[in-house]
């Protein structure tokens, strides 16, 4: 099996920019795009500041943030990702335009590249079909945020291959990742689980109960680092109720019926953390 040492990351965004992040701190040579030049040097900054901040919690050495720094490479179109092994994307949630950049990626990249995908509730069986190889697909769902959580899922099409799901579940481990093998279908296993329950919490929001005890009662009394509201504003109301809809829409079944308090929120623009409000405010 030949072993990935190059990988592509398209999308700066949370996601995008800890999975670069972690590529190149676990010596993968990286390369990180983005269609919005001000999104990409953030993303930039951003990491050049954790790194920067893991030197001084002592989790790393300076000369290992100056290796780190030395493999990630700002790229400037798709055509830089021509000798990369393996390209991840981390862009919008929507079928059609993450077809659109496979499609643009496959006459640029080698034929043995793997075209890999951080999708949280898109079919990867569905993308693969877009390309013309479609044994390269694969999904690598990351958890937020990248650099702390362990876990990444692995999904397989049913078009990918035995060669791809090995050596793309090798290198997301070289980057000190544990893996799940899921399946193909709506929230793969995470999602599927953790979103009705966010959900669950906001039903109990809507019927009177504070906010503040239902996050004590699930983080004191299971144990979890954070109340489901928190993590909902954390991961982006938006995001949640796109997940939702997912799994209500492939799934079938009442129980995954966003809360109507949910979308009323989505429309107020409370996205969560992200936008300053969300169960709770963050305008400070
Ligand atoms: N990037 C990098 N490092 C971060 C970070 C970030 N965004 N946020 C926190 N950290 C680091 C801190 O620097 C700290 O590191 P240290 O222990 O070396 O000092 C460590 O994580 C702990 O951080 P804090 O002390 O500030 O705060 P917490 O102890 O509350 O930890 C947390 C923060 C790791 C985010 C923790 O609250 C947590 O695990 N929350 C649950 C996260 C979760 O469930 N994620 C999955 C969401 S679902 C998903 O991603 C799927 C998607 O499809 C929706």
């Amino acid at each position: 099996m030949t072993l990935i040492t190059s990988i592509g990351v398209v999308g700066s965004g949370q996601m995008g920019s800890g999975i670069a992040q972690v590529s190149a701190m676990s010596g993968f040579d990286c390369y990180l795009w983005d269609n919005n030049a001000a999104a990409l040097n953030r993303a930039f900054e951003s990491i050049k500041a954790q790194l920067q901040r893991l030197v001084e919690k002592e989790k790393i050495t300076s000369k290992q943030a100056q290796e780190a720094s030395a493999k990630l490479r700002k790229a400037s179109s798709v055509q830089d990702f021509k000798n990369c092994q393996m390209v991840v994307e981390a862009i919008v949630e929507n079928v059609e335009v993450k077809t659109r950049l496979f499609r643009e990626l496959e006459p640029v990249v080698a034929p043995t590249t793997i075209l890999a995908s951080n999708t949280s509730s898109i079919s990867i069986t569905r993308l693969a079909a877009g390309v013309t190889r479609p044994d390269k697909v694969v999904g690598v769902h990351f958890m937020n945020p990248v650099p702390v959580m362990k876990l990444v899922e692995m999904i397989r099409g049913l078009q990918t291959s035995d060669e791809t799901y090995n050596q793309s579940k090798a290198a997301v481990e070289r980057m000190g990742k544990t893996t799940v093998l899921a399946l193909d279908s709506a929230g793969f296993i995470v999602n599927r689980i953790l979103c009705p329950m966010i959900n669950e919490a906001i039903f109990l929001l809507q019927e009177g109960v504070k906010a503040e005890d239902i996050d004590a009662a699930m983080k004191l009394g299971t144990n979890q680092p954070m109340g489901p509201l928190t993590l909902a504003d954390f991961v982006g109301l938006d995001t949640l109720l796109y997940i939702l809809r997912i799994l209500h829409a492939e799934l079938g079944e009442d129980k995954y019926r966003p809360c109507p308090l949910l979308i009323k929120y989505v429309e107020a623009g409370w996205y969560g953390k992200k936008s300053g409000r969300g169960f709770y405010s963050y305008n400070s």
